[in-house]
């Protein structure tokens, strides 16, 4: 392997991310959608591409530049980027799912601007599809699925669960208890869980070396897949 030590870690890998919100229509003028900026996902996008993968970013609604040499799909909501990630997933080696994907979606759009009236409205809601489950569910020896947690409460626990029941890899669990992580912000404090429960801390950083982190994770994982 020395002989090709000029060849990037990633060479030859086919990577798909996730990320932003997605945003689910009520009406033609209104939607449901969430805090969620995209940048942890641009972020690993553009470390998984710079150490040699081929990455197609499905993106929700962002504000961010595509990043140099990524291949940007743009989807709406949650049953779009479904449908994209479907159509991308079998060739992927890698598969990063940090999409703030809606969990619901109104039951039926209105076909016209929803009036006001004098009475509370209520609009029904419907589940989406769990993308990643069903990836997980696809997923074959050859693969490195990744996902995300956001908890409040019972956090290594639940996000564990979530693994467990999503057949992942790994999760990156977004902890909401330190300032300067999450939504928005330019850094973010995140667990690394594998499949054996064991926990990797990683301290406050910007959300770039938050990506190489998870990025060197994914190598080491990718590297015994092939050894
Ligand atoms: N996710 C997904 N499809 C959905 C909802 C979530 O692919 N319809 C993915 C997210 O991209 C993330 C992971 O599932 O990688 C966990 O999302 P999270 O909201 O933390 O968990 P949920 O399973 O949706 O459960 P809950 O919101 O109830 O905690
Ligand atoms: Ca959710």
């Amino acid at each position: 392997q020395h002989f090709f030590s000029n060849s990037l870690p990633l060479e030859g890998k086919r990577a798909l991310v996730t990320a932003g919100p997605t945003h689910e229509a009520i009406d033609p003028v209104r939607f449901i959608g969430n805090h969620s900026s995209g940048k942890m996902g641009y972020a690993i996008a553009s470390a998984l591409q710079s150490l040699g993968a081929t990455v197609t970013l499905v993106s929700g609604p962002t504000q961010l530049p595509t990043p140099p040499k990524v291949n940007r799909h743009d989807v709406t909501s949650a049953q779009e980027m479904l449908e994209a990630c479907s159509s991308h997933f079998e060739t992927a080696d890698i598969i990063v799912m940090s999409a703030a994907v809606a969990d619901y979606t109104p039951v039926s759009v209105a076909s016209q601007k929803i009036k006001k009236k004098d009475t509370n409205l209520e609009i029904a809601l419907k589940k989406t599809t769990d993308i990643l489950a069903t990836l997980g569910k696809k997923k074959t020896t050859k693969q490195t699925l990744v996902g995300f947690a956001l908890e409040t409460e019972n956090e290594l626990q639940n996000a564990q669960d979530k693994l467990q029941r999503k057949n992942l890899d790994y999760i990156v669990l977004n902890s909401m208890q330190d300032k300067g992580a999450g939504f928005g912000g330019d850094t973010n404090k995140v667990t690394m869980i594998d499949r054996k429960g064991e926990t990797q801390q990683f301290e406050l950083k910007s959300k770039k070396d938050v990506a190489n982190d998870i990025a060197a994770v994914i190598i080491a994982h990718q590297a015994a897949i092939n050894s």
